[in-house]
């Protein structure tokens, strides 16, 4: 299976954390029929899956369509009837368009090992594809054909970036080109509409946000069968606080982790539904408020990244050459300087380049941006891995350049030693990502070449490495066909939350989580956004990467995660975690995500 950025990252990474292949043999959900309670059945070795059915219109009593949700659910290891069984904890790994179900194969089952306390807590941890995505259905795709897809995928590539092949600055002609691809693109997702019905529409974040609801219930009912069964009509936030409720008079409340954009479902979560939040940790904060308002907003995303390349090359140069080859070079700004030249000859003139199986590819400036900018979500083992690409690529080494031009993007054609065939369209196909995104922001439709272009130069200034390349996120909702059903524009807020777990009220202040240099949502996000809940905390960790738990080890950082879950206690003030090493220590790994050791 390819990656999950594979066609996420060809327009641009947006907020996900980088997860990576599910090797593990295929479940066939289409065996598990859809139902309105939640009926586990064994998948995936110890996990437990099902398929969901919600209205695919919460608003809308009348209309039957629903919605199929795929869940992966790693078990505690106490019963729910066990004195330490501490519920269930909801995860969502950003952006937008992830997959859960992939997410939970390598994070499941560390963040278990994270937050339950032996003896005391022991949770389940919930993953599902939100609606449009991966396995659950109807799924978000406006091809329904490979081959269509590759075309336009290639098409799309060959423009080059916004700088154009041999440019190097911002080209305009580039930039209309882009949007005509993006005309083209919305023309499939008309047609795809028209044939298979909708469902563009459906899958943006407020509805996410209400299937949350909807799943805590129906787990509650799962324990508790006297629970009361949700209506159609419960729709309204206030009612749907008092839609359920259990023998005690409790209602059920959501626990949750989010990532990257999975902080913007948290946090529209915690403001439509206040009164169901239970535990909301978000981790690698984005501003919901650019995201949902913004126009067409996503600008100060970038603002770490020149400085996170400075930190790349001063830590390279503190190592020495024996471990960042780069530092074999008389000081850091004649290094920095060779390397600029060389993106600059690459801008000017791009290089074809033959692959390990005979794969043939155009290697631009721009791949190379990107694929630096890439590495900065994971430092570990991200920069002594570029590092020593770099080196052999400055040097001419055709197999590192290969891989500088591909990053985490297989080709969608692709040839695998005898002839060449199309890759499997990716879960997290751009669909899925864009329904969401440009579903939930500001319609920026119908704007001309000139307000795009004044845009990418805003962009540009906010970092000469990946600002450029940033543009794409919310330059595809340019000719976005559909407006979303469900709109919230905020604001983001909740009311001081309540561990006596009253009506409308939080149970717990919501916890921020973030690196002191992160790629794509800076920390200022999660302390403008921290703002709006009151008694919520920032921990910030040291160091650099996109989500604190999974950049750097902390013992620190996991040990407040393990007591807000536990007792609903974020620290007195806002906290610095140091990480435990950093991305040059040569004994220093994490496993992939969450920031714990590897397990070997
Ligand atoms: C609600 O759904 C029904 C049945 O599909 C449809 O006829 C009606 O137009 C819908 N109402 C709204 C407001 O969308
Ligand atoms: C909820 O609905 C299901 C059918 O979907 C039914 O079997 C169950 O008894 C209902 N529960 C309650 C408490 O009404
Ligand atoms: C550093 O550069 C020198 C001279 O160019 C070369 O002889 C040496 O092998 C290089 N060392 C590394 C680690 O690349
Ligand atoms: C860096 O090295 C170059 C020669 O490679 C030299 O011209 C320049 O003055 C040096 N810069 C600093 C800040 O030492
Ligand atoms: C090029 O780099 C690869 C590692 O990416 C290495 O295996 C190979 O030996 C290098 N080729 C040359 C000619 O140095
Ligand atoms: C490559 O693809 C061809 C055509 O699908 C197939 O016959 C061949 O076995 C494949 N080779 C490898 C090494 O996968
Ligand atoms: C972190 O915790 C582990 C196990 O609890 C321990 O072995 C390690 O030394 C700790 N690291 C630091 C830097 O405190």
């Amino acid at each position: 299976m390819p990656s999950i950025h594979y066609s996420l990252s060809l327009v641009a990474s947006a907020f996900a954390l980088g997860v990576l292949a599910d090797d593990t043999a295929e479940f066939d959900w289409s065996g598990i029929q859809p139902t309105k309670n939640l009926v586990y059945h064994p998948c995936y070795g110890t996990f437990q899956c099902a398929r969901l059915e919600v209205p695919l219109d919460w608003h809308n009593a009348s209309d039957p369509r629903t919605v199929s949700i795929a869940i992966r659910t790693l078990p505690a290891v106490v019963r729910h009837d066990d004195p330490t069984f501490g519920g269930s904890i909801l995860t969502n790994p950003g952006g937008p368009g992830g997959s859960g179900i992939q997410f939970a194969e390598d994070f499941a089952l560390p963040l278990q090992r994270i937050v339950d306390r032996p003896g005391r807590k022991h949770y389940e941890i919930v993953s599902f594809d939100p609606r449009g995505i991966g396995y659950t259905t109807p799924a978000a795709d406006c091809f329904h054909d490979p081959v269509a897809r590759s075309a336009w995928m290639l098409e799309y590539r060959g423009i080059g970036g916004l700088t154009g092949v041999g440019h190097g600055h911002l080209s305009e002609s580039a930039m209309g080109y882009t949007l005509a691809m993006n005309d083209m693109f919305a023309r499939h997702c008309r047609q795809s509409e028209a044939k298979y019905g909708e469902i563009l529409s459906f899958v943006n974040t407020p509805s996410v946000a209400r299937d949350m609801v909807e799943i805590i219930d129906r787990i509650d009912q799962l324990h508790n069968p006297t629970t009361k069964n949700t209506t159609q009509q419960d729709l309204a936030s206030t009612a749907v606080d008092e839609a359920v409720i259990n023998g005690d008079g409790k209602v059920p409340r959501l626990q949750y982790i989010g990532f990257s954009y999975g902080t913007a479902l948290g946090n529209y979560f915690a403001s439509m539904f206040p009164g169901r939040v239970g535990r909301i940790v978000v981790d690698g904060v984005t501003d919901a408020d650019d995201y949902a308002n913004g126009d067409p907003g996503w600008l100060g995303n970038t603002i770490d990244d020149d400085e996170i390349l400075e930190r790349f090359w001063k830590g390279c140069f503190q190592a020495g050459a024996s471990i960042c080859p780069l530092a074999n070079d008389t000081n850091i700004s004649s290094a920095s300087r060779r390397f600029w030249s060389w993106v600059k000859s690459l801008d000017e003139q791009p290089r074809s380049l033959e692959g390990p199986t005979g794969d043939t590819v155009v290697l631009t400036g721009d791949d190379v941006r990107r694929s630096v900018g890439d590495i900065f979500d994971n430092p570990i083992p991200g920069f002594r891995d570029i590092a020593n690409t770099l080196h052999r690529a400055m040097a001419g080494n055709e197999t590192d350049l290969f891989r500088l031009a591909v990053g985490r993007n297989p080709l969608p054609l692709f040839h695998n030693g005898t002839s060449s065939q199309l890759q499997p369209v990716d879960l997290s196909s751009i669909d899925q990502q864009y329904s969401i995104l440009c579903g939930d922001g500001k319609d920026v439709t119908g704007k001309p070449v000139s307000y795009w272009m004044r845009y990418a130069e805003k962009q540009k200034a906010m970092s000469k490495l990946l600002g450029s390349y940033w543009v794409t996120s919310r330059l595809l909702c340019s000719s976005w066909p559909v407006r979303a059903r469900w709109l919230f524009n905020g604001p983001f807020k909740s009311p001081k939350a309540d561990s006596r777990l009253l009506p409308g009220i939080p149970a717990a202040p919501l916890l921020f989580m973030s690196t002191e240099l992160d790629p794509v949502t800076p920390l200022r996000a999660a302390r403008k956004m921290a703002k709006g809940h009151p008694g919520a905390r920032v921990v910030t960790q040291e160091g650099m990467g996109h989500c604190a738990l999974q950049s750097s080890p902390s013992n620190c950082t996991r040990s407040i995660l393990a007591e807000y879950f536990d007792t609903g206690k974020v620290p007195d003030r806002d906290t610095f975690c140091k990480a435990d090493c950093g991305p040059w220590d040569l004994n220093c790994h994490v496993q992939q995500g969450l920031g714990i050791p590897e397990i070997d």
